[in-house]
């Protein structure tokens, strides 16, 4: 039985990122049947179309987008910079679109977590995500939505979500993501 690979976007690439400690506890829940693989987007130098119009893009353009191509589905954890996508993640994002007929995206479901500290739980950039992935054809998970704010009361200092209802929400969330990819990939 081949697994379905699941690429796991961060949008946070400082070392303590509470994000990351999120994906960290949700790539455990995800089903045996999904492969996770966190996508690295912090090596890749900032967008610029001439790399892909002269032809001689950064090996780290490759490689990410050769990593990225190999996912059957994408799920992206991010935090909320300026109430937007965090520039690291949409930079990814940009990277991996081009050149536009090979792009890393298309065709593929997704869904978004978002997490702040803060109450409005990174509401902004859950959406400008939603955003830029409609332009891209990636389908994403409608329902639940998963907004994760007040996130330094829910971890310890290993980086486990402590708190029950949170626990609760985040495996109906993964529930619903792995149904969702099921629509698209089959059975497997
Ligand atoms: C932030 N932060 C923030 N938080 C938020 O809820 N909405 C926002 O618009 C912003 N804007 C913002 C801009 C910039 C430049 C920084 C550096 C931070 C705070 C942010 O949520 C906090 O730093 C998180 O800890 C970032 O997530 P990671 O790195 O812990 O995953």
């Amino acid at each position: 039985m081949d697994k379905v690979h699941v690429g796991i976007l961060i949008g946070s690439i400082r070392k303590g990122s509470f994000t990351r400690q999120v994906a960290n506890n949700v790539i455990k829940m995800l089903p045996e049947w999904m492969e996770a693989q966190i996508l690295d987007i912090s090596g890749l130098p900032l967008y610029n179309q001439d790399f892909d119009d002269g032809g001689v893009a950064p090996e780290a353009y490759h490689a990410f987008r050769a990593l990225a191509q190999k996912q059957d589905a994408f799920l992206f954890l991010t935090p909320e910079h300026n109430r937007s996508v965090p520039a690291a993640l949409k930079n990814a994002i940009d990277v991996g679109s081009r050149p536009i007929a090979e792009s890393v995206w298309s065709g593929k479901p997704g869904a978004v977590i978002s997490v702040s500290p803060g109450a409005i739980a990174g509401f902004g950039a859950n959406h400008h995500l939603r955003q830029s992935m409609t332009f891209l054809n990636v389908y994403m998970m409608q329902q639940p939505e998963c907004y994760l704010g007040g996130i330094t009361k829910c971890l310890d200092d290993e980086g486990n979500i402590i708190r029950d209802a949170t626990n609760e929400f985040l495996s109906k969330v993964v529930e619903a993501y792995a149904f969702w990819v099921r629509r698209f990939v089959g059975e497997q």
